[in-house]
């Protein structure tokens, strides 16, 4: 029998399940009182009983209908059961239309429970498996209108003539695509064969096409074994050309050329340098899918094939570092797995940290740095306006009691978790010392899944003669305290003359009066050097003003002919900016200095981009300085975001 989660509990505080493993090292005693009762940790994200079965590949067969917005088909597990007999197969399911079982080609019954929120309605299949017993369970089923993992474009909605889809599963919506056991802690190879009349593009592989009446029906098959939520499907106008050894670029066709200008060159240099750092790139291809304008996120590192936004498409190659981030995770993530998203960290700090490492390798160190700069200030954004702090910025996450892992999804995963591996380079020694760590640890748990207390218990064992150093480490804060971590020492090459600039004109603003004054002391020599991103964090410096003392601060506000002038000075690198970081700093000085006619301009901007990292806080800012002109862009623009977007956009502007 499966024990309930109850018996384990009082069984594993009285044994401990791997203290019978005595090979372990002792972690610190704070450490030790703070470890799962079952290691890795159950994930209480899934309604499925995916401890049950162990999983052998899946197999989807899936049709798209652009004219119903549909995808329908079927999902086939190889399963098997364990030690023990089973007699119900739960499976995760969200706003499904389920439609048929079968077990070893043989009807069976089944019952779709009641939907409980956010985290779906439980498939329950109910059946009799012996122990150690290998099966194949087919669920036929369709998507519904309802469902959170789909967008779907209308041919007016994309910049062709064409209609246009995407899926974006991370992190519980998986459910919503197809039913599945939909936690990271489970892991399947996959054949994916999806039809569709227009081009598909796959988290894998692709092996080939069959023509069928108009459409085609794509073939694609993915051998590393991954979890649900990185399974990535699109469609449309796709047209791709090469953008080095390994790899592809695909979009739209009126952007290829932007797409091949902007990513050719660094490609292949980033896929080398992650590779001397851990070692090699086990997916064959690496490919690049730039989606429609209204994709949600930076990127998403779906397998052999990264969904990015087409904001990355800068003209500059500024924002190349996403596809850094979403390379690194063929590594971090994706071979190596967060097996729940209490332990987001572990994907996304890790992936940080390795980004920036390659930036760092073919940028220089000061490079680094000053992207870790950059992120410490959205951390402490990101925590100051927070809403629960105290539950969502601790490094280690608690969504046990069904937390929306979308609600808990902010800076803090990244970039603390960035500052922590940052921390133990630093106090283990340098690249030197830590870097050996990085490759045991990749190599160790290569296609597995782990919690935090696995990543501790290998780093401890890994560094037997530095124990003083990683007691010392403070875990307590680190790991499990709300707010910012200790702040480490950044190497400010970078940032010095973009602070030392925005000094100058806080200080000046007081003192000078006219256009023709500030026109005398600032000229644009001042930035003709600074890349974008010194560009973003001179304004985003001017707002803060975090390196001025605080009773020298002023409000832009007040000082009309000054931050108009300032615009004016340097209209080519802020105004005239195609990158969409620039774009959306601009934006926020302006609204800070309550430039009015900016409110309609970002107005209008907000409904070209889908970005979530810019529709959101753009929306906060206009809400700001002009609710009414807010909500009524978003009235306007809301069914064109993706419907996650939409959700939380409507949330914040408290609708
Ligand atoms: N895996 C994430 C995107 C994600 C996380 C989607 C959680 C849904 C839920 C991806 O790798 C990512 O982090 N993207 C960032 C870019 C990055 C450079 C920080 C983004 O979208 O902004
Ligand atoms: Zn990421």
């Amino acid at each position: 029998m499966f024990m309930n989660k109850f018996s384990s509990r009082i069984l594993s505080s009285v044994t401990r399940p791997f203290s019978i493993n005595s090979k372990r090292t002792m972690l610190t005693p704070f450490l030790e009182s703070k470890r799962p009762k079952q290691s890795p940790e159950y994930d209480y994200s899934t309604l499925s009983n995916y401890k049950s079965f162990q999983i052998h590949h899946t197999t989807l067969n899936f049709s798209l209908s652009f004219e119903k917005s549909v995808v329908g088909g079927n999902v086939l597990f190889d399963l098997s059961t364990l030690n023990n007999s089973v007699n119900e197969i739960d499976l995760d399911t969200s706003f499904l239309d389920i439609k048929k079982v079968t077990i070893d080609g043989k009807d069976d019954g089944f019952n779709v429970e009641a939907r409980k929120q956010p985290l779906g309605s439980k498939l329950v299949i109910k059946t009799d498996l012996e122990a150690n017993k290998k099966f194949q369970l087919q669920v036929e089923f369709s998507t519904t209108k309802d469902c959170t993992a789909l967008q779907w474009l209308t041919p007016q909605q994309t910049s062709g003539d064409k209609p246009y889809m995407f899926s974006q599963l991370e992190a519980i919506h998986a459910r919503s695509l197809f039913p599945c056991f939909d936690t990271p802690s489970y892991k399947s190879t996959f054949t994916a064969n999806i039809e569709s009349p227009l081009p598909v593009v796959f988290s894998g592989i692709a092996t080939g096409a069959t023509e069928k009446e108009g459409t085609s029906i794509y073939h694609f098959k993915q051998e590393i074994p991954i979890p649900a939520y990185l399974v990535g499907i699109a469609s449309g106008d796709l047209v791709s050309a090469p953008i080095g050894p390994r790899s592809h670029v695909y979009s739209e066709p009126h952007r290829l050329k932007d797409c091949v200008w902007e990513f050719s060159g660094d490609v292949e240099k980033f896929i080398k340098t992650a590779e001397n750092l851990i070692f090699d790139y086990e997916w064959g291809t690496y490919d690049i899918l730039i989606n429609v304008d209204s994709y949600p996120y930076g990127g998403m590192e779906s397998p052999n094939m990264t969904f990015a936004t087409p904001t990355l498409i800068a003209h500059d190659k500024t924002n190349i570092d996403v596809i850094a981030h979403e390379l690194a995770h063929s590594w971090s993530g994706n071979l190596v797995t967060n097996c729940s998203w209490n332990h987001f960290w572990l994907n996304e700090g890790w992936t940080v940290y390795i980004e920036r490492r390659i930036v760092g390798a073919l940028h220089g160190e000061p490079s680094r740095h000053f992207s870790a700069m950059i992120g410490w200030s959205d951390l402490e954004n990101s925590i100051n306006a927070m809403k629960n702090p105290e539950k969502f910025s601790t490094l280690v996450q608690k969504l046990n009691d069904g937390t929306d892992p979308d609600d808990a999804f902010s800076t803090v995963p990244y970039e603390k978790g960035f500052n922590l591996l940052f921390h133990l380079e630093n106090v283990l020694g340098g690249p030197a010392e830590f870097d050996p760590f990085i490759k045991h640890y990749f190599k160790k748990f290569a296609r597995q899944s782990l919690d935090t207390f696995q990543f501790l218990d290998t780093l401890f064992e890994f560094y037997p003669n530095k124990r003083d150093v990683l007691e010392n480490v403070d875990w307590e804060r680190w790991l499990f305290t709300p707010g910012m971590p200790p702040k480490p020492l950044f190497i400010t090459t970078l940032a010095d003359n973009v602070l030392s600039l925005v000094k100058k004109w806080v200080s000046s603003v007081k003192e000078l009066k006219s256009s023709d004054d500030f026109k005398k002391a600032f000229s644009v020599a001042d930035v003709k050097d600074f890349n974008s991103n010194q560009i973003v964090l001179f304004l985003e410096e001017l707002v803060a003003q975090s390196c001025v003392p605080e009773s020298s601060r002023i409000n832009w506000a007040d000082y009309a002919t000054a931050s108009s002038t300032l615009l004016d000075i340097y209209k080519k690198q802020i105004l005239e900016s195609q990158n969409a970081e620039v774009v959306f700093k601009n934006y926020k000085f302006q609204t800070t200095a309550r430039i009015q006619p900016s409110y309609q301009q970002l107005a209008d901007w907000l409904g070209t981009v889908g970005r979530m990292k810019f529709v959101r806080p753009g929306y906060r800012l206009l809400n700001a300085v002009d609710r009414e002109l807010a909500i009524r862009t978003f009235e306007k623009f809301k069914d064109t975001y993706h419907p996650i977007c939409k959700q939380l956009v409507k949330q914040d502007l408290e609708l």
